[in-house]
C-alpha cells in the first residue's frame, strides 16, 4: 500500500545560511495493505514530518513515496487532488481538526460536498450513518464542537475521514489529548473500523503501550533516522538497538515513554553527531560508532537494525 524510500526533509534553520535541520534523513519503510505500522521515538525525532511529507503538506528534500503504486511526489495539483481522499491524516493537535463555528453535521458534510461522491439528496442519510458508525447519536449533528467532549470530537474527526473512504490513515497521536478511559474507547473504535473497512494505518505515538496494542510492526526513529523496524512482538521481546531497549525499559517502569529516557540530552538535529547519531548517548559505544553511520541490516525475519554493535 505504501512504499517510502530514502525520504528526506532538511529545514533551513533561517539563522545561519547553509545550516540545515535534518528533520527526516533517508527514511525507508513499507506498509502492507490492511496493516498498522507504529512509528515511535522521542519528541522532535521527525515523526509528524514523515506524515506531512507523505501527504505532501511539507515539500520533500529527497526521496520517493509510492502509494498503491502511484508516485505521490510526481503528481501535479489536479492528480493530487484526485488521490487526496484516499490518504487521510488525524492531526496531533485536536483543536485544529474541527472548525469551531461549524455544526458537527456541516463538518461531516464538507468532505462529501468537496469530493462530490454522494448526490445531495443522499447526503443527510450518509451523515446519519457515519455518525452512528463512530458511536455518536443523530442529536449530535446539530451541535458545535464546544458542546461535545474531547472523545466525542475525536469521533467526529473519524466520521469526517470515513466519509471519504480512505485506504491509508496517518494517525498522529490520535488519543494523546484524551483521558485514559476515553483513549481506550477511541483506539477500540479505530481497530473496529480498520477491520470493517480494511484501512491501512501509519500510527504515530509516544505511548509504547498504545503502539503495542495497535501496531503489527513498529518503526523506531532517532534524530530523523529510522534505527529499528520489525514485528511488534520482535521489537518488544528482542529489541536490538540500544535506543529501542532504553525506550522500552523506561516504558516498563512508568508505563509511558519519557521524553528523555537516557543520560544526556538528545543532540539537536541542527548539529547531528557524526557517525551513528546515537553514539553520544550510547552505553555500548565503540570507536567506529563516531566515524561511520550504520545502515539498516536484517537481523531476523523482517527485523532490521541500524547499529554497529547489535
Ligand atoms: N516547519 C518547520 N520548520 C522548521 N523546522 C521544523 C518544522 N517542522 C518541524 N521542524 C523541526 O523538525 C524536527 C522534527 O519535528 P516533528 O514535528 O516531525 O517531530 P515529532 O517527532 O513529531 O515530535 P513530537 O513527538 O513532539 O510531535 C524538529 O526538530 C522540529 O523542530
Ligand atoms: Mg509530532
Amino acid at each position: 500500500m505504501l512504499e517510502v524510500t530514502e525520504l528526506t526533509k532538511y529545514f533551513s534553520s533561517g539563522l545561519i545560511r547553509k545550516q540545515y535541520q535534518r528533520a527526516v534523513d533517508g527514511v525507508s519503510f513499507t506498509i502492507k495493505n490492511g496493516e498498522t505500522l507504529g512509528l515511535v521515538g522521542e519528541s522532535g525525532c521527525g515523526k509528524t514530518t514523515v506524515g506531512r511529507l507523505i501527504l505532501r503538506l511539507t515539500k520533500p528534500t529527497d526521496g520517493t513515496v509510492l502509494f498503491d503504486g502511484i508516485d505521490l511526489f510526481a503528481l501535479n495539483r489536479r492528480e493530487l487532488l484526485a488521490i487526496r481522499p484516499r490518504i487521510q491524516m488525524i492531526f496531533q493537535d485536536p483543536d485544529s481538526s474541527l472548525n469551531p463555528r461549524m455544526k458537527i453535521g456541516t463538518s461531516i458534510a464538507e468532505p462529501l460536498k468537496l469530493h462530490g461522491t454522494i448526490p445531495e439528496v443522499k447526503r443527510k442519510q450518509r451523515i446519519k450513518e457515519l455518525i452512528e458508525t463512530v458511536g455518536l447519536n443523530p442529536e449530535h449533528i446539530n451541535r458545535y464542537p464546544y458542546q461535545l467532549s474531547g472523545g466525542q470530537n475525536q469521533r467526529v474527526v473519524l466520521a469526517r475521514i470515513l466519509a471519504l473512504n480512505p485506504d491509508l490513515i496517518i494517525a498522529d497521536e490520535p488519543t494523546s489529548s484524551l483521558d485514559v478511559s476515553v483513549q481506550a474507547q477511541i483506539l477500540n473504535l479505530m481497530r473496529d473500523l480498520q477491520k470493517e473497512f480494511n484501512h491501512t494505518y501509519l500510527f504515530i505515538s509516544h505511548d509504547l503501550d498504545v503502539v503495542r496494542i495497535m501496531a503489527d510492526r513498529i518503526a523506531v526513529m532517532y534524530l530523523g533516522r529510522l534505527i529499528e523496524i520489525g514485528e511488534t512482538r520482535d521489537i518488544y521481546d528482542h529489541a536490538k538497538h540500544p535506543y529501542t531497549q532504553a525506550l522500552l525499559s523506561a516504558a516498563a517502569v512508568d508505563g509511558k515513554t519519557e521524553q528523555n529516557v537516557l543520560e544526556g540530552e538528545t543532540s539537536s538535529p541542527l548539529d547531528t553527531p557524526t557517525g551513528c547519531r546515537f553514539n553520544t548517548r550510547c552505553p555500548y559505544r565503540e570507536e567506529i560508532c563516531a566515524i561511520k553511520e550504520p545502515e539498516l541490516v536484517e537481523v531476523g525475519r523482517d527485523h532490521y537494525v541500524a547499529c554497529h554493535i547489535a
